[in-house]
């Protein structure tokens, strides 16, 4: 008779296989908040090392990326200017006890000022209103950091890259209706190329770079992330 290990290292072999990570690793049927869950726990259990930066995470959506950085921070105050998000972050986290959420603006934080190490708002300067709305909110995102405090603005649009983004959703092996709803927007949001919103931080006490984004994220070759330092003084 084949021993039982046989069995499972050819179940293993197949499903290593598997279209997704999640369904390769037998998580098939478990949602994102749950894995997020799962990562909370491990961090948590191995006691792996803890900062303690206050981070304001801007545009925050469903709360999955406060949720994974829970674990490290002393705390997250997620802030969303879609009310249906926030409720869904606070339900989402609500057993993390360093997080809470709130709906708000980028250009109008409800927080108070120089409370916060760290800032972060990802894929969120490309929903504003041209440069004069940039201004805002990177005025708004130096207030809310203390002297010395990072925020990362990661995920904006090269309007360089426009043409190949249109290209490239075209050529995608994805499904028509997903072609279209990733079409739908392109006129709508803002494309600025990083050097002008360097100057602009620049001009709201901010100076740092541009990084370009992991090459594993799909977004890589039209997006790239600024990296912020607010200003001594
Ligand atoms: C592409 S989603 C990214 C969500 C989350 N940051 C993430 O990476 O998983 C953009 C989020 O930004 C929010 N948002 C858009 N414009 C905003 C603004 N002016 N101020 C605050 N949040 C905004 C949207 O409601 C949405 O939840």
């Amino acid at each position: 008779m084949k021993d039982s290990s046989s069995f499972w290292i050819d179940m293993w072999n197949r499903k290593s296989t598997a279209g997704s990570d999640f369904e390769a690793t037998g998580r098939g049927t478990m949602d994102l908040v749950g894995f997020l869950y799962t990562l909370k726990e491990t961090i948590e259990a191995l006691e792996l090392r803890r900062s303690e930066s206050r981070v304001l995470d801007i545009g925050c959506g469903t709360g999955i990326i406060p949720l994974a950085l829970s674990p490290w921070v002393k705390g997250v105050v997620g802030v969303d200017l879609s009310k249906g998000m926030a409720a869904r972050a606070l339900k989402n986290c609500r057993s993390a006890e360093n997080l809470s959420f709130c709906t708000g603006n980028i250009t109008s934080l409800p927080v108070r000022s120089a409370s916060f190490d760290r800032v972060l708002a990802y894929s969120v300067l490309q929903y504003l209103n041209g440069p004069g709305e940039v201004k805002i909110a990177f005025t708004e995102v130096a207030r809310a950091l203390k002297p010395g405090g990072v925020a990362f603005l990661a995920a904006n649009p090269d309007p360089g890259k426009k043409k190949l983004f249109e290209q490239k959703v075209k050529e995608r092996d994805i499904d028509e209706r997903q072609k279209v709803e990733a079409l739908r927007y392109v006129d709508l949001i803002l494309w600025m190329t990083g050097e002008e919103m360097l100057q602009i931080a620049s001009r709201a006490g901010l100076s740092g770079e541009l990084r370009p984004i992991h090459s594993r994220i799909w977004q890589s070759f039209y997006m790239y992330d600024l990296l912020l330092r607010k200003n001594h003084g």
